[in-house]
């Protein structure tokens, strides 16, 4: 079986984008893979956190990874600090990456353009991610095209130690979906949707109330030439509505586009689509939430798993490296 590996930070709440790019498409994996599920916690140390905040974050991103129905008998699902050996991989990918190649992030240009503070981990997140991937012999990570940049970069350093210590890694590949691999704002098609964007009637989150994701979907910004037509270069706006109409419904947007000739039915069917898709979700949610003792338990669990792993992948870096043996 191919071995599968994707994460999710733990900031904010989770969005459509997240769902519809990613968390879905875990789901579908877990059948035909053998498939870890992480919710990268370390990762969401490179801008300052709330410990409590963090925290309680983690544990609702992962009770949100089961109500999406990641079952944890098929898929082991864990949290990266969980497994030191994610953290102690990181420094020897910080030391495998090239200074140049991580300054070309374009992910890195974007958050540290204009911010007060800029943290090292910002610059080396890459780093951990490859380590993330590579600790467990993946062979297809399932993300977004936001990610696409770093995957690439994962897959030099894995094929560079490689070529310098010997086979180690196994050099994996992204895994993008055709359709909503980029969901964008509502309100600002021309900028993906995102957690920690500051545009709330853009963003559609997983586990708001209904009839307010219903509302932002009809409020979405179209364009005024009232032809529909899936063109996301051209009609960034109502190409997203198809897109997430045919994610939610696993149609083809530009067939789907075909069946609409004003924007207001469009609009109404994807209102609809998407409420029928988180309503589950929600549902599932709420029963998980009353029993946290259930989730934490869950996550032990799947840490031991991932354990077993990561230890011994790590064992044999430490010997490639020339890492004196333990004891
Ligand atoms: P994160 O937490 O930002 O997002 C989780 C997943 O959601 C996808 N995504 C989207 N897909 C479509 N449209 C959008 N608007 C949208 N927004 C987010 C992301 O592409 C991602 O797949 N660096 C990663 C987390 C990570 C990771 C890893 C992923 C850490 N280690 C190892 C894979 C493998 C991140 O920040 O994702």
């Amino acid at each position: 079986m191919p071995r599968v590996f994707s994460g999710i930070k733990p900031t904010g709440p989770v969005q459509l984008g997240n769902l519809l790019g990613a968390l879905r498409r875990w789901v579908d994996d877990q059948h035909t893979a053998d498939s870890l599920y992480c919710v990268v916690d370390l990762h969401a140390l490179t801008v300052p956190q709330d410990p409590d905040i963090l925290r309680r974050t983690s544990e609702e991103l992962a009770r949100l990874l089961l109500a999406v129905g990641i079952d944890p008998d098929v898929a082991t699902l864990f949290v990266q600090s969980h497994v030191p050996e994610h953290a102690e991989l990181s420094w020897v990918m910080e030391c495998t990456a090239a200074f140049g190649e991580l300054r070309r992030m374009t992910q890195f240009k974007d958050k540290s353009d204009g911010a007060d503070f800029v943290s090292g981990g910002l610059f080396t997140y890459p780093a951990l991610m490859a380590a993330d991937i590579l600790l467990y012999d993946t062979d297809r990570v399932p993300v977004g095209d936001d990610q696409r940049q770093h995957l690439e970069l994962a897959r030099d350093l894995a094929l560079r130690f490689n070529a310098r210590y010997g086979d180690t890694f196994v050099v994996p590949e992204a895994s993008i979906p055709t359709v909503a691999a980029r969901v964008m704002d509502l309100q600002h098609p021309d900028r993906k949707m995102s957690k920690s964007e500051d545009s709330p009637q853009g963003t559609i989150l997983v586990l708001e109330p209904i009839d307010d994701a219903v509302r932002k979907v009809r409020r979405a910004v179209t364009d005024n030439d009232g032809e529909v037509r899936y063109d996301p270069e051209h009609k960034p706006g109502v190409s997203n509505l198809l897109a997430i109409l045919g994610a939610c419904t696993d149609t083809d947007p530009a067939t789907l586009a075909e069946r609409y000739e004003q924007y207001g039915p469009l609009k109404a069917d994807t209102a609809e689509a998407v409420a029928a898709t988180l309503a589950p979700i929600q549902k599932r949610y709420a029963e998980l939430a009353a029993d946290p003792g259930h989730t934490a338990a869950l996550l032990r669990q799947g840490a031991e798993k991932a354990r077993a792993m990561a230890e011994p992948k790590m064992a044999l870096v430490r010997q490639r490296l020339g890492l004196l043996a333990r004891g």
